[in-house]
């Protein structure tokens, strides 16, 4: 209960706490912004936006010297810190998707009006790479064009797989530079004095998790049950990680903490295109599942990360909250982020005045 009582403090779960600031303002959604895939954007896109994420890591942190985030001065770090804090709260759990898509909508709109991006967020459409003879020859991990490919050769590192040959910091691209003051995974009370990004690819994850066929195979999962056991995964043994924490492995570095996981951009690809498979699903059958929910309200595996259980489903109304990443605290209902062009239209089941707030879509990636 206290673990409950300390978490519902710091992130206004009360139920009277549920506030709707309107961090998301603007009429009925007719021009979504289009989200694409990577290797479809030009050079010119993808230097736009790997320049608004390392802006996004020279401004101030507007968390910085909060005491639940210590270690942040970025703004970068706001993101990651916020994510490290809700960790045994939106892993493993029914709203998992609902969460990570309204984190990924409110980073989209930081690069956009904190650090002049034009573009939408991008996805990585890891099925597109997951087959190669080489994953690490896909475009995402180009020094020139991409975030860089993978860590220095770290015999100390505890590597994730077979087949490993990083583990240390990425030494190439444009992010080989930056320091993360943040301390890795649930650790608090002082800043990361080295903070690098480090990656360990994996050749083994994206064969096993990360395949054309698995994809095709998420819309015949007929529940939303069925869907969030498919690709979130079933459990922590390799063999059943499905595709979230899959692409996770395939990185391996921060990328497999899973606290601090948002340290390395290409944290925003992956989420981006696991938001994308959570749409084709919900719009395969949009009658039925665009609202569909369930799932469980606390963690189903890795306990409660050491707290006890918490009882019941995630709901349309199970709070989805951003703690105070936008600056004043900001929490919705998950249904309000099921539809993402639903901005301003009623959900199902929900008091008429709590509307939707999304809109975005995606383009379709580049066929093989
Ligand atoms: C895979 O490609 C990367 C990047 O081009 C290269 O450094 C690495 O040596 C290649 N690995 C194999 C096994 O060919
Ligand atoms: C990222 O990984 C590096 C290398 O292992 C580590 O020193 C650093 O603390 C990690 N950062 C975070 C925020 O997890
Ligand atoms: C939660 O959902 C599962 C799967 O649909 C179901 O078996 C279970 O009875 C539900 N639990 C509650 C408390 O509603």
């Amino acid at each position: 209960m206290l673990f409950q009582t300390k978490f519902a403090a710091l992130l206004g779960f009360a139920a009277s706490a549920v506030f709707a600031m309107p961090d998301f303002p603007g009429g009925i959604c007719t021009s979504p912004l289009i989200r694409k895939e990577w290797r479809t954007l030009t050079t010119a896109e993808k230097s736009s936006y790997i320049n608004a994420v390392k802006c996004l890591h020279t401004k101030p942190g507007v968390l910085a010297g909060h005491p639940s985030h210590d270690g942040v001065t970025t703004r970068y770090e706001d993101f990651l810190s916020e994510h490290k804090l809700q960790t045994p709260l939106i892993h493993w759990v029914g709203h998992f998707l609902a969460w990570h898509r309204l984190m990924i909508v409110r980073y989209e709109k930081a690069l956009r009006e904190e650090c002049a991006y034009n573009g939408a967020q991008p996805y990585w459409d890891w099925s597109l790479d997951a087959l190669r003879s080489n994953f690490t020859e896909s475009p995402i991990f180009d020094p020139v064009t991409g975030f860089g490919t993978n860590g220095r050769w770290d015999p100390d590192e505890p590597h994730l797989g077979p087949g490993l040959t990083g583990g240390g910091c990425i030494y190439n691209g444009p992010f080989k530079d930056w320091r993360i003051g943040v301390m890795p995974g649930a650790a608090t009370g002082m800043q990361d004095p080295k903070g690098c990004i480090a990656r360990d690819i994996s050749p083994i994850f994206p064969q096993m998790h990360l395949r054309p066929d698995q994809v095709a195979a998420v819309n015949s999962q007929e529940t939303f049950w069925d869907f969030e056991l498919y690709v979130n995964g079933r459990s922590m043994n390799p063999e059943e990680f499905g595709m979230h924490i899959g692409g996770h492995a395939s990185i391996n570095g921060n990328m497999s903490n899973p606290y601090t996981s948002p340290t390395d951009p290409l944290f925003y690809m992956h989420h981006t295109n696991l938001d994308r498979v959570w749409w084709n699903w919900q719009k395969h059958d949009s009658s039925y599942r665009l609202f569909e929910t369930g799932g469980t309200l606390g963690p189903r595996v890795m306990e409660t990360y050491n707290g006890p259980p918490i009882p019941g489903n995630s709901t349309l109304t199970t709070p989805i909250s951003l703690g105070f990443l936008g600056g004043d605290q900001y929490s919705v209902m998950a249904g309000q982020v099921h539809d993402i062009q639903g901005r301003n239209r009623k959900v199902p089941g929900l008091h008429p005045s709590i509307k939707g707030i999304l809109c975005y879509d995606y383009a379709d990636p580049p066929t093989q």
